[in-house]
Parts: C-alpha cells; structure tokens; sequence
C-alpha cells in the first residue's frame, strides 16, 4: 500500500470514529433570517453556538445560544427574525407608485403622470438596514415659455402671472381686438411636450351681400357685405310657408348659415267629391279658393268595394304637390252625389 493512500485511510478513521462512538449534533436548523458563524459541520456535547439574524432580519426574542447535548441533540432557541420594514413612504403628487411590500429588498417603482418629469430615483429599494435606498423621487411640472400671441390678439391668464415661464397646465384665454374674429382654439395652454396649444388667429370676416330667396323676399334689402355675427331676415310672398330658420348670420367661416326657402301651396286635383280640410266637410266646387298651403293635409274619401263604405284617406301638401291617394276615383257625371264615397255610410 501506497504511503500517501494509507495516511487518507487514517484521516478518514479518525474523522469518522468519533461519530459512531459519541453522540455528536449536527449544524443546527435555522428558522428564516436565521445565521451562525462559521462552517462548522459537526459539534461535541457540550458545544455551544450563538444564533444571529441575518442582515435585513431583526431579532424579536428568545436566547440566542443553543447547545449541543449529550444525546446528540441542540437545546431549543425562542429566537426569531423578522423582516425588516422601511417606513411607509409617502404618495407620489402628480405621479403613482408601484409597490408591493414595504419589508427588506421590497422595491418601489415611480412613475409621473403626463406632463410631469421625474425628479430622483424611479426605483427605491428597502435596505436590510430598514432605510430606502433613496429619497422618493419627486414629480416636477414640465416648463414652457410664454405664450404665442396671435397679430391683433392677446390672451388673459386664468391666474395672475409674472417672469418668462409658465407650468404645465397653466392656461388662458385668447381674445382678438374687435371687430376682428378669433378662429381657431379659444383656449391655450402650456402642453406636456413643452411648447403652448396652437395659438388662434385673429381675423376680419366678412359675408357677401346676402341673396334672395325665390318666392320670398329680405325684411331690410340692405345689399352689402355683412361682419361676423350680423344676421338677415327673410319672409315668403303670399300664400308660401317659410321652411326653415327664420334667419341667417354671417359665420366664422365667411359663409352665411342656412337659408330658408319659400315652399308653394298646392290646389286639390279633384272635380267632384268631398274633401275634409281643418276638421270640416267641404264639396270641391265650394272649397274656393281650391288652395292649401305647404304642409297642410286635407282628405279625400275612398271606397270600400267590398263593404260597401266611404273612408278619409289623408294626404299632405309639399311645395306646391298634393298627391291624390290612389284609391280615390274619380266619379262619372252621371253617378248620383248621393252614391258617392263622402255620402254613404262610413266604414
Ligand atoms: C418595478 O419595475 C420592474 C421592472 O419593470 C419590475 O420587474 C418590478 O416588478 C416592479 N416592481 C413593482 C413593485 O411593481
Ligand atoms: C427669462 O428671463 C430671464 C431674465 O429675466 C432671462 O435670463 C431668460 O433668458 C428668459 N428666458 C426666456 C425663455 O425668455
């Protein structure tokens, strides 16, 4: 046997027979957060070993040394570690905080909201110490110059205003020198990307002279050219009805609004019969003049063949046509009046 194989043999044998023949302990279990110093594998009767907490644990009670018996088992330890927490840290002005936990290697994330720039850590992490890793961070408005003012314009402030910079958010109102006509945002203000809104422009609108309308006519024949707002009146000759507003005004745009038209009357196309006209019965030939006015509805009377009776059928007069229900005839000169539709008994 080889001399350096055979000292193994004897290092073996003598780590080995204390083992079977004492009782020994073991290295101790260790509850959560636990430590022990060194790396000892091994321990004799009578050994004993301070516990610790490791870093980011606090130890809550209890002794803290153990000791091996001579049944080869450790004495109980009431010692406990518990996390460490940091403090609750404070919300975020004008941003959100992401977070689960607030105990040891727990982190924090930081976000700002629109128009907000963070200021600081966007992560903070607790210590074992219990301390954040950084101060919370801080969300600061984002800055833009003045305003662009438009030609002719200016703006008022939502709030009194000094110096050359303005905050996110901060705002105001344009106005344009009259008679000239703001187009455009009304409203600015400073956005998130550092620059104000769009300003508007201040302009000089005009309409042209307004046009007449068929059958219809303006109240005041003023034929000019109209500034922003001005308006015009029209009315319908005799006998037509007037559809739509009333009056027009000069736009932003330089155009008019809706004109209103002159709708026609209709005349009844029928020769012979009743007609029922405002709750009433009239003979056509009596109905004089033989004239309704646009959206007006009178009835014409249809027979019920199988029946035997007279029915109203209504129909409505636009611009100018009154369309017969189809199932009105016509009666021949030498039917009886009192056969007609109108004069029988009703259905
Ligand atoms: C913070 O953000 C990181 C990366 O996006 C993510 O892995 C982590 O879970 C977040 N932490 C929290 C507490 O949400
Ligand atoms: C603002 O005013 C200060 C002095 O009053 C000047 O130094 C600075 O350049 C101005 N900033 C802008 C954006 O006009």
């Amino acid at each position: 046997m080889a001399p350096s194989l055979s000292l193994l043999l004897i290092c073996l044998l003598a780590l080995y027979t204390p083992v079977t023949s004492k009782k020994e302990c073991g290295r101790p279990s260790l509850g959560d957060g636990m430590d022990l110093e060194g790396l000892q594998r091994v321990y004799s009767p009578g050994d004993a070993v301070l516990l610790s907490c490791k870093r980011g644990y606090t130890p809550t009670s209890g002794s803290r040394t153990i000791i091996c018996t001579a049944s080869g088992h450790w004495t109980k330890s009431r010692l406990k570690c518990s996390t460490k927490s940091c403090s609750f840290p404070e919300t975020l002005d004008h941003g959100d905080m992401e977070l689960v936990d607030i105990v040891y290697q727990s982190t924090i994330n930081y976000t700002c909201h629109e128009g907000y720039i963070l200021q600081g850590a966007s992560t903070i992490e607790c210590l074992y110490d219990g301390q954040w890793s950084d101060p919370p961070p801080k969300c600061t408005p984002v800055i833009c110059g003045l305003p662009p003012i438009p030609k002719y314009g200016k703006i008022v402030y939502d709030t009194k205003f000094t110096g050359n910079i303005t905050v996110f958010g901060f705002g105001g109102t344009y106005e344009c020198l009259p008679p000239l006509v703001l187009i455009g945002n009304e409203r600015g203000s400073c956005s998130a990307n550092g620059d104000w809104t769009e300003p508007p422009e201040c302009k000089m609108v005009t309409c042209s002279a307004p046009t007449d309308i068929h059958n219809g006519f303006m109240t005041i024949h003023d034929k000019r050219e109209y500034g922003f707002k001005e308006t015009v009146r029209y009315g319908c000759n005799v006998d037509y009805v007037l559809d739509g507003p009333v009056e027009i005004e000069c736009l932003k745009t330089g155009d008019w609004s809706i004109k209103p038209a002159c709708r026609a009357p209709c005349k009844v196309g029928i020769t012979r019969g009743r007609i029922l006209y405002n709750e009433r019965t009239f003979w056509i030939k009596d109905f004089e003049p033989n004239k309704i006015l646009h959206a007006e509805v009178i009835s014409v009377y249809c027979m019920n063949k199988e029946k035997k009776c007279g029915y109203a059928v209504s129909t409505q007069c636009i611009d100018g046509k009154l369309k017969i229900p189809e199932c009105f005839e016509e009666p021949s000169d030498t039917l009886d009046d009192n056969s007609l539709p109108a004069e029988i008994a009703q259905c």
